[in-house]
């Protein structure tokens, strides 16, 4: 079959590799792609947000399935756009409608999603800018730290965590009022901070049945220790030491299992990945967020603990007949360093000359922002540049894969954290 797949980050070239590595997959086109998907696939120089463009490609081109990597097309309703036009409505489009990707778009609606369906999660108030004096007023009478969250797409910036009362009735009138998070925090969730170590689980569904996928953490700030400016991602390892049989089993009854019915009984036309970010609370899962795509960095250690034929599980999802799918996990660790830009996540360069590739042998290398220059050189092409993963025995030996992939690779400025799971090797389950 002919492959289209949207996006042009690591989560996308993990995905461009698994696909191609399926004899199913005739031909990959990833749209726009990078430097690194240009190696296995090709590239074409789409707007993916723009559904005419995604739309007379795919039918020049043969497409027989659509994979979505990031959110912002699903949220803008791509799957709609493909079941409301004839001639389009028998490309399935991997991933949620509309409605469905509201899930992600909107925490007011993911909130009373949960409410609605029993799933444990932190307890919030929801605020417009009407309401100013009460949402005041309710974050001064709040326990601390109070969780305050604009309600739409904020690129990731759009939590902030309020440590006194003074700095959260400021904060919820520049949210609100002074819309510091543009329209997104036209709308505010107040949210109880909920103290725990956090994971993501990770969910396909056809809409009717599901399979969890392998389980990951992230290191979501910039610097060691966990310091510094929140960033999309720095590393991430999978499995998850204190994901235990039982924790994972809470997570299944109480939250996967009440999410996909939820997703039936409100209509959705969900047939994608579901990221489900989780708090561990003393053993009890709570969802903090849902995430109607694959995580990036997390897919980078995911889809390499995945054996069984990945193109395979995409069709059975647009079949609907995953129940028949059989999921194969690697019993092997998978740890991944992002290498990104110095200066990321604000201002940094682009165009360096990125090097020693060539040398590297046990770690997987997944570009996110990369470009190939007529004269052959690879160059950064953004604040996230390059995945590294390692694969071992334990998640120790993978990490040393990984940063012996890591060091061998040099730019000018090049930037990593030197810690990526080391919190995990010591973890002590009574903490
Ligand atoms: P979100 O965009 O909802 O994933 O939030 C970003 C980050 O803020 C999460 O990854 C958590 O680290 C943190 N966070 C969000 N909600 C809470 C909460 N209720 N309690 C504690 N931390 C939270
Ligand atoms: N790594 C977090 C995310 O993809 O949202």
């Amino acid at each position: 079959m002919n492959i289209l797949l949207l996006g042009s980050g690591g989560r996308e070239h993990a995905f461009a590799w698994k696909i191609v590595a399926s004899p199913l997959c005739k031909k990959l086109y990833v749209a726009p792609g990078n430097a690194g998907t240009q190696q296995i696939a090709e590239n074409a120089a789409l707007n993916i947000n723009d559904f005419d463009q995604v739309a007379s490609f795919s039918l020049q081109h043969d497409i027989n399935l659509i994979v979505v990597g990031p959110e912002e097309p699903l949220v803008r309703g791509i799957k709609d756009y493909f079941l409301s036009i004839p001639d389009l409505r028998h490309i399935p489009v991997i991933g949620p409608d509309k409605l469905g990707a509201t899930l992600e778009g909107s925490k007011d609606f993911s909130k009373n999603f949960m409410l609605e369906h029993g799933i444990p999660t932190a307890k919030s108030a929801t605020f417009v800018p009407s309401q100013i004096t009460e949402a005041i007023a309710y974050v001064s009478q709040h326990s601390l730290p109070v969780v305050l969250k604009a309600d739409g797409l904020a690129a990731g910036k759009g939590v902030l965590i309020c440590q006194s009362h003074e700095e959260a009735a400021r904060e919820i009138k520049s949210m609100l009022v002074d819309l510091k998070f543009g329209q997104a925090s036209a709308k505010v969730v107040v949210e109880e901070f909920l103290q725990g170590i956090e994971l993501s689980v990770f969910v396909v569904t056809d809409g009717k049945s599901y399979k969890i996928l392998p389980e990951a953490k992230d290191y979501k700030r910039i610097g060691d220790g966990d310091t510094g400016l929140n960033t999309g991602g720095m590393g991430a390892v999978s499995p998850v030491v204190f994901a235990t049989t039982d924790f994972l089993q809470k997570v299944e009854d109480r939250i996967i299992q009440p999410t996909i019915k939820g997703l039936r009984k409100a209509g959705m036309n969900y047939s994608g990945f579901i990221f489900i970010g989780l708090m561990n609370v003393n053993g009890d899962p709570y969802v903090i967020e849902y995430n109607v795509r694959m995580g990036d960095p997390e897919t980078e250690v995911v889809l390499p603990r995945i054996k069984s034929d990945f193109v395979a599980m995409l069709q059975a999802v647009a079949h609907e007949t995953l129940d028949q799918y059989a999921l194969e996990i690697d019993e092997e660790a998978a740890a991944t360093v992002v290498m990104v830009a110095g200066g990321y996540p604000e201002n940094y360069d682009k165009g360096d000359v990125i090097s020693g590739l060539e040398h590297i042998n046990k770690a997987l290398v997944f570009h996110a922002g990369t470009k190939r220059h007529e004269n052959g050189h690879l160059l950064t092409n953004g604040g996230r540049v390059l995945t590294v993963t390692g694969k071992g025995k334990s998640i120790a030996e993978a990490l040393e894969y990984a940063y012996a992939g890591v060091e061998k690779i040099q730019w000018k400025n090049v930037n990593y954290r030197k810690d990526i799971g080391k919190d995990l090797l010591s973890f002590n389950f009574n903490q």
